[in-house]
């Protein structure tokens, strides 16, 4: 779906060479030695990565790379080992997020939502969408002495809720319970109250994941729209056919670090993907067909892997969404958005 807004998105990354860590024209975010251990596992081992403003980034990388605990930390919701990160507002100032809480981080206009969508069920959608509303200024207590400001505030968060329900045609179940709504609506409500702070990054963990292709084309609009109203957004998502029609470019995570960057078309032709994506003997036995053919055989044979990597809807599912996983093929199962439990290795 070519925007205007995406081909300024990916013009602006068009000389941009195709390097792991290689720097941006215009970066909203900067981070840099962010890593994070678990125990003797090194989850995240970033040296240097630049998002570039108003553009669709893709975080991709097979399980276990690291992608939902780089969004914990770079959102607050976990604490890193080392490093630090920026945040570049347009007008051309930098705050530094590192040791923010989630909400301070928020307040700068960086959000996210989580791979296992944290709707509370016996909330009503609407009651939902206040959760996400920035601090009332209700609750200070000069401004508790001014009901024309609380008023004010109130009426103003009541309208930006109606505004996002409009939008993300979620109007019509306002009042019933988030628990009633399809997996696929839950990730809209989501997305939906993220946007309650009128953020400048969003950052969507597999926004697309156990959503029903129906659902799957309108959350893929809804992606493109965010970037097209001027945010910018980083999305992890396992499929290379949405990551093909919707991102400027692509940042490929694999044992915690960044491997390749570039446009979609460069990822599927990068060795160092392909090798990731299919290891030891899987990548043999693709090599050996890869001979018979050309570049793209080897492409469609890490778009098998990059497919399988995620538990996605079953109804749409193509001969590659059949075959047999290997050994990255499991499904993410290590709630690994219990973010911020960890005991050990805090500073
Ligand atoms: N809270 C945690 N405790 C221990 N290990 C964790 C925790 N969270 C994630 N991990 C491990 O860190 C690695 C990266 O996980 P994760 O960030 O969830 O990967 P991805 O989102 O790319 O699938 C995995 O090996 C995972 O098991
Ligand atoms: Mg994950």
């Amino acid at each position: 779906m070519p925007t205007e807004t995406a081909a300024t998105g990916a013009a602006a990354l068009e000389d941009v060479q195709r390097v792991p860590g290689v720097a941006k024209p215009d970066p909203i975010l900067v981070a840099d030695h962010v890593s994070r251990r678990f125990g003797g596992l090194k989850a995240v081992d970033v040296e240097h990565l630049e998002i570039q403003r108003g553009t669709i980034t893709a975080l991709i990388g097979p399980n276990g790379a690291g992608k939902t605990t780089f969004f914990n930390l770079l959102t607050g919701f976990d604490t890193p080992n080392t490093g630090s990160w920026e945040f570049h507002a347009d007008d051309g100032s930098a705050t530094i997020l590192t040791g923010m809480s989630p909400h301070a981080v928020a307040r700068t206009g960086l959000v996210r939502t989580f791979q296992l969508t944290k709707s509370l069920t016996r909330m009503s959608v609407v009651e939902n969408m206040r959760l996400g509303a920035p601090a009332n200024p209700g609750e200070s207590m000069l401004r508790a002495l001014l009901p024309g400001t609380w008023r004010g505030y109130e009426k103003q968060i009541q309208g930006r809720v109606d505004e996002l329900l409009v939008q993300f045609k979620l109007d019509h179940m306002r009042d019933e319970y988030a628990g009633t709504l399809s997996g696929g609506q839950r990730k809209l409500l989501e997305m939906a109250r993220s946007l309650m702070v009128d953020p400048d990054l969003v950052c969507l963990d597999e926004p697309m994941a156990g959503v029903n292709p129906a659902l799957t084309q309108s959350l893929l609009r809804h992606v493109v729209d965010l970037r097209d109203r001027g945010m910018t957004v980083v999305f992890v998502e396992h499929d290379m056919d949405v990551v093909r029609e919707i991102a400027d470019w692509v940042v490929v995570l694999a044992e915690g670090r960044v491997i390749s960057e570039g446009p979609p078309d460069h990822i599927g032709n990068d060795p160092a993907v392909v090798e990731a994506y299919l290891g030891g003997k899987a990548a043999g036995a693709r090599r050996e067909v890869d001979t018979t053919g050309p570049s793209a055989a080897r492409q469609t044979a890490t778009d098998d892997r990059l497919r399988g990597g995620s538990p996605r809807a079953a109804p749409d599912a193509g001969p590659a969404d059949v075959a047999p996983p290997g050994p990255t093929g499991t499904t993410d199962a290590t709630g690994a958005d219990g973010a911020g439990t960890h005991e050990e290795d805090d500073q």
